[in-house]
């Protein structure tokens, strides 16, 4: 099965539109892997304009709301983005998971409610550093995923992301081990909820701490198809080379 790579930036709570250069300099980066599907997941202010100026590269948005509209006051409905110019969002990102304190139900039903916009729909997971140093860190991400996976989930609208949560902006990862173990487990997993040809067409995601210089051996694990980035994703010179190596 072959899956086209997936690099992926989130720029988190950064972006103001004095940075949308940026993103054309990202899109120029893009174009010379046509390989690579790359695509920007940027602050719910700049969708709009990034999307117009986009070329070579998708925008997502960050985060949901499960319902489509209503009242829920600073929330953005999934056709509100996409009206917006996202074609897809991230769900479940640890930060949102701690500081909104959202459950595996609330992720869940988020990427239903993306997916009945035709947003795709990257959905995270990952375990903290006390889990990973109890031994249970497959186990617990195992968890988290099935209890997060939407119905109906399929290959051509989601993509998980396995983001250890120690590893996020710390400039530590894991071993190669570690995430050749964490990624075959997640597509085990998936195989045995979503059956085993869905399982094979999904991508599965790294994040944390992802830059040019580790990017390339974590590239070639065998289950890893591509990466959710953070910090180095803000530049063309950082993100720029992270797309090189997906190629
Ligand atoms: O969504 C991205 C991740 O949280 C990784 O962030 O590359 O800054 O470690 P980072």
């Amino acid at each position: 099965m072959t899956r086209k790579m997936l690099v992926a930036g989130n720029w988190k709570m950064n972006g103001l539109r004095a940075h949308l250069a940026d993103i054309a300099a990202i899109g120029d980066a893009a174009k010379a892997h046509p390989g690579v599907e790359v695509g920007l997941y940027v602050p719910a202010t700049l969708i709009t304009a990034a999307a117009e100026r986009a070329d070579g590269i998708f925008v997502g948005a960050q985060d949901c709301h499960a319902k489509s509209t209503g009242a829920h006051t600073g929330c953005l409905g999934a056709a509100m983005l996409g009206e917006a110019g996202a074609t897809s969002v991230i769900v479940g990102h640890s930060e949102r998971r701690t500081d909104q304190h959202e459950s595996d139900a609330d992720i869940a039903a988020k990427a239903l409610a993306a997916r009945a916009e035709d947003l795709s729909v990257v959905l995270c997971v990952g375990e903290s550093l006390e889990t990973r140093d109890s031994g249970s860190a497959v186990s617990f991400v195992l968890d988290q995923l099935l209890a997060s996976l939407p119905e109906g989930a399929a290959a051509d609208w989601l993509s998980i992301a396995y983001e250890p949560i120690w590893a996020i902006g710390t400039g530590r990862i894991p071993t190669m081990e570690q995430i050749a173990e964490m990624h075959g487990a997640i597509r085990g997993a998936l195989a045995a909820r979503l059956g085993a040809e869905t399982a094979a067409a999904m991508r599965i995601l790294y994040g944390g701490s992802v830059n040019a210089g580790n990017a390339a051996d974590i590239f070639t694990l065998e289950d890893v198809d591509g990466g959710l980035v953070g910090g180095a994703s803000l530049k063309a010179e950082t993100f720029g080379p992270i797309i090189t190596a997906a190629d």
